[in-house]
């Protein structure tokens, strides 16, 4: 006996002295690797999930002075790396799923019990104390990721006050876009999009009320899902609308998000008739199924060029998106030209279309029921809070930016007559403007150049994929978006598979490429 476990014990250290020399010799990169490189390289003995996190850590210590994306690391991510190595050895290679021992940062609003915070990016919920992990990270860890830290965000997702810059928030100050300092990171997973995109991890987890993923993804060159409410529970996130609220994967690939997708989405009793009604989309074998070269191969595709390429900036997207539209169609797309959205300039109109009504409500009750169930926190309603940043100017720079939107949340009072004829009109806007255009037209995704569509999709809880497409004179970053009915994530991730492979569009910022070429190698 004594015998066995000393030569197993000599074994591990030849093993570990094996693992050293693979790793000067094979040059694993972490400049761009995507989780099947991850796992190969975990396979080979060419990388570990503990060097892996050294080397994020090292990155982000590096980076995130300059870019301000990440809030918090996680103390515990060298140990839970170390254990899915130790659990890998033991397995014989053997592996919880493609995520084990893959770093994974999470935006700012996503609950974890351990020693991180929760914050939304503000000081007001500094040293509160979460119940548990939020679902979609008990299912991360369940899957064996590493929980790397928080990421930054639009503080309180933008919600205080239209006049906070996107990406900003007190706890971490200004995200900066890694292509082009002067350009916006968008948000409000300003932090997620832009760690991504810098290689300080190649996972990440945002959310969208109306935009917050597809846009950052759009602004910052990454692949951004936003599934459909309730495919993914909100339970255990900061939350603000419960018809609007997703949560969803911003990687570097459409593959690493499909494989993210897959290990947080289902059925959840803490977000019950949510998750009960979408979990009837879930595909048995799950989404990765659906990364086929040939997916855009018969799709029908919409085009509204009203308004949305009005929006682009004519000398480099408007004629990038055309040439995108051709390769969709050389692809055995089927280009549905010229559409129209009814009634959507109300749509896009958020105070028109009834969204800021019933959001501000929806906020009120949901933030008064997150901090009620705070196992302590030094705020326990949305009054204590706005009374927090009225303390607390210089933190929170409230006289510079305001917190009317709280104002005016604080003045609902539940969901009444006004917020129910905003409900309603934002149905009946969606089943007359997107749903009419997807069916009549046999649609199966709407395509527009950036983020300009994110309101259409957000009112009806409708899903959407942003992927890489161009670069403007600039370098400024901007993205396509598939946006489709509810459910249709099979088609959307398709098509956008397809385009992805199609066009490779996506380059890591080349400033930090440049600086950073020697150390992105063991
Ligand atoms: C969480 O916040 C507290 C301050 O309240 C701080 O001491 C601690 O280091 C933070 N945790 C992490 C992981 O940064
Ligand atoms: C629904 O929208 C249509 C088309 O815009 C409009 O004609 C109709 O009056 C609306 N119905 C309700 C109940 O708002
Ligand atoms: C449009 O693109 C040009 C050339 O890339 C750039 O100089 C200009 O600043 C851009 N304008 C806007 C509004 O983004």
């Amino acid at each position: 006996m004594a015998i066995t476990i000393k030569s197993s014990l000599f074994l591990l250290l030849v093993s570990h002295l094996f693992l050293f020399t693979f790793i000067n010799s094979y040059d694993f990169s972490i400049q761009e690797a995507t989780i099947d490189d991850i796992q190969r390289a975990f396979a080979d003995n060419r990388l570990t999930s503990r060097q892996l996190v050294d080397f994020y850590l090292h990155r982000i210590e590096t980076l995130n002075p300059v870019l301000r994306a990440v809030i918090e690391v996680n103390p515990d991510a060298r140990d839970q790396a170390e254990e899915a190595d130790r659990e890998r050895e033991r397995n014989d290679g053997g592996r919880r799923s493609q995520l084990h021992g893959v770093p994974v940062l999470l935006k700012d609003s996503i609950d974890t019990a351990d020693k991180l915070n929760t914050t939304v990016g503000s000081y007001a919920l500094l040293g509160s104390v979460v119940g548990r992990d939020a679902t979609v990270v008990e299912r991360l860890r369940k899957a064996g990721a590493v929980i790397l830290g928080k990421a930054s965000l639009n503080e309180w997702y933008g919600l205080r006050s239209f006049g906070i810059p996107d990406g900003w928030c007190a706890r971490s100050g200004q995200g900066v876009n890694p292509y082009l300092e002067s350009g916006t990171a968008c948000g409000s997973s300003s932090g997620s999009a832009i760690s991504v995109a810098a290689n300080m991890v190649a996972v990440s987890l945002g959310t969208e009320t109306d935009g917050s993923i597809i846009c950052p993804a759009d602004s910052n060159s990454v692949v951004g899902i936003k599934p459909t409410v309730g495919l993914t529970s909100r339970a255990g996130v900061v939350p603000i609308s419960p018809r609007q609220d997703s949560i969803g994967p911003i990687c570097r690939t459409v593959s690493d998000a499909v494989q993210v997708l897959d290990a947080i989405v289902g059925f959840d009793p803490r977000d019950f008739e949510a998750t009960k009604e979408a979990a009837k989309f879930i595909p048995a074998g799950g989404y990765k199924q659906f990364l086929n070269l040939d997916g855009l191969k018969g799709k029908r595709l919409g085009v509204v060029r009203n308004p949305f390429l009005a929006l682009l900036n004519k000398s480099t997207g408007a004629s990038t998106f055309e040439n995108h539209l051709y390769t969709l169609r050389q692809r055995g797309a089927t280009i549905v030209d010229d559409l129209e959205i009814t009634d959507v300039e109300i749509i896009l109109d958020q105070y028109q279309s009834g969204e800021i009504v019933a959001l501000l409500a929806e906020f009120k009750l949901g933030i008064t029921d997150y901090l009620k169930e705070l196992i302590s926190s030094p705020v326990r309603s949305l009054a204590d809070v706005i009374a927090f940043n009225t303390d607390n100017p210089d933190l929170e720079n409230t006289n510079e930016y305001g917190q009317e939107n709280f104002i005016a949340a604080e003045r609902t009072n539940g969901i009444g007559e006004e917020e129910r004829e905003a409900i309603k009109k934002m149905a009946n806007l969606s089943r007359n403007g997107f749903k009419k255009l997807m069916k009549e037209n046999e649609l199966d995704a709407m395509v527009t150049p950036g983020s300009g569509a994110s309101s259409v999709l957000a009112i009806g809880g409708y899903p959407a994929i942003t992927v890489p497409a161009g670069y403007d004179s600039n370098g400024m970053p901007f993205g396509i978006c598939f946006g489709g009915l509810k459910g249709t994530e099979p088609k959307l991730i398709e098509v956008a598979y397809a385009f992805e492979q199609a066009t490779m569009v996506r380059r890591p910022p080349s400033s930090l490429t440049l600086e950073f070429s020697n150390e992105a190698y063991f």
